[in-house]
């Protein structure tokens, strides 16, 4: 009736997510932080600046997914 992993359904989530809390924790951090730098930049209306803290959002998108998400 419950075969074994039945309960963790479709997902590109891996299990580092529950073995490494610390590291995702971090990771996630980053995306906020980034975030955060983005809002700061974007009121200066310096496209140089806000280019860099896309990237940077960008970064902390793909540094997460690399390491905790599932390729498919
Ligand atoms: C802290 C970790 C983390 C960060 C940061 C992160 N992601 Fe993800 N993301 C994941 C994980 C894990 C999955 C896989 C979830 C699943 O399939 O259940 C995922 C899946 C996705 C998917 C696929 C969703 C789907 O239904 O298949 C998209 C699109 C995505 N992320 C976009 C982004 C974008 C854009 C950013 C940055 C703004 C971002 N993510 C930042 C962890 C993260």
């Amino acid at each position: 009736m419950f075969p074994e992993g039945s309960d963790f359904g479709d997902t590109g989530a891996l299990e580092s997510i529950w073995t490494d809390q610390k590291g995702f924790g971090k990771a996630s951090q980053r995306l906020v932080d980034a975030s955060g730098e983005l809002v700061t930049v974007s009121q200066s209306g310096d496209m140089k600046a806000i280019g860099r803290a896309v990237g940077a959002v960008g970064g902390a998108c793909k540094n997460c997914h690399d390491n905790y998400r599932a390729s498919n």
